[in-house]
């Protein structure tokens, strides 16, 4: 499917969705929003996708935040709509079966923050720039941050983020946890697309239930986020994977998984 503001990449399994708007930093309207609205309910369901890399075009910027054009003159309810899109998208982005790998490629605020928060791994380019500067614009974080950031980094770092409205570099992101690794711009692409790699080399069921686990179980009180976990590892005994995987453990060679 052609989108009018994704580009989207294949390669082998791994599928890379690049957010093409780079006059406008990869700002996100409300058509940057329905593509990949549109996107990663298409990936959901596509068995030759096992893993996704989400970016951004040009090498100045992921996502410069929700386009601030757009929003200036919406009335409440267009932007709590325009809110709600934002948030499907993340949402979209957290429940897809399949691994969701950031690489982040330069300013990555606000909404552009918020999109890579949803995503399981975030790769950083030493270039990147992060933050939440929306009340510096006169409103809140919309498209998830002051949820998904604390559950991130911890209430109190958060709350300093969003209330300052800072902006700060890849390496402070990584000693927050904000981001899983930093590596140089022009390495980025090449790093995410081993990780994808390295991850499609495993038992795909296991992969995306191992997702499932973590992200359910973080909403969970511990014993029913346990007694989650341990259905989820029975299920994988209902798949070709958990055989091979181990039959191949004691036959002393690699697995050949086939994602059943
Ligand atoms: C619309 C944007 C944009 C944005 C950049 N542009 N960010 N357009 N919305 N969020 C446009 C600029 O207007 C400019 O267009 C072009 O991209 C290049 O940007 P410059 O500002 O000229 O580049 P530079 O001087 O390098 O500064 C980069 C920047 C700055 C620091 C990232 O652009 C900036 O501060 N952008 C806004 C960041 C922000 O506040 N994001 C949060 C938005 S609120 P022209 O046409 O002039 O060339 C948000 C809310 C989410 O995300 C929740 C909603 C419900």
């Amino acid at each position: 499917m052609e989108y009018t503001t994704l580009l989207l990449e294949r390669n082998g399994a791994v599928t890379k969705l690049t957010i093409n708007r780079p006059q406008a930093l990869n700002a996100l309207n409300s058509q940057v929003l329905e593509d990949l609205s549109a996107a990663f309910r298409a990936l959901a369901t596509e068995s030759e996708t096992g893993v996704v890399i989400l970016t951004g075009a040009g090498e100045k910027s992921f996502v410069a935040g929700a386009d601030i054009t757009q929003m200036k003159d919406m009335t409440p309810l267009q932007a709590r709509e325009f809110a709600m899109l934002g948030q499907k998208v993340t949402s979209l982005i957290e429940n897809l079966p399949q691994p969701v790998i950031a690489a982040v490629n330069g300013f990555a605020l606000g909404g552009g923050c918020e999109l890579a928060m949803a995503c399981d791994i975030r790769i950083a380019a030493e270039n990147a720039k992060f933050g939440q500067p929306e009340v510096g614009l006169g409103v809140t974080a919309g498209f998830g941050g002051t949820q998904r950031l604390p559950r991130l980094v911890g209430k109190g770092k958060a709350k300093e983020i969003l209330f300052t409205g800072d902006v700060f570099g890849a390496e402070e992101a990584l000693s927050i946890g904000l981001v899983d690794r930093v590596v140089t711009s022009a390495e980025l692409q090449d790093y995410a697309l081993n990780l994808a790699r390295k991850i499609l080399a495993k038992g795909p069921v296991a992969v995306r239930l191992s997702k499932a686990a973590v992200n359910k179980g973080m909403d969970m009180d511990l014993a029913n986020a346990l007694q989650y976990e341990a259905e989820v590892f029975a299920l994988c005994f209902a798949s070709q994977e958990q055989t091979e995987g181990m039959t191949a453990f004691v036959e002393k060679r690699k697995p050949n998984f086939t994602g059943k």
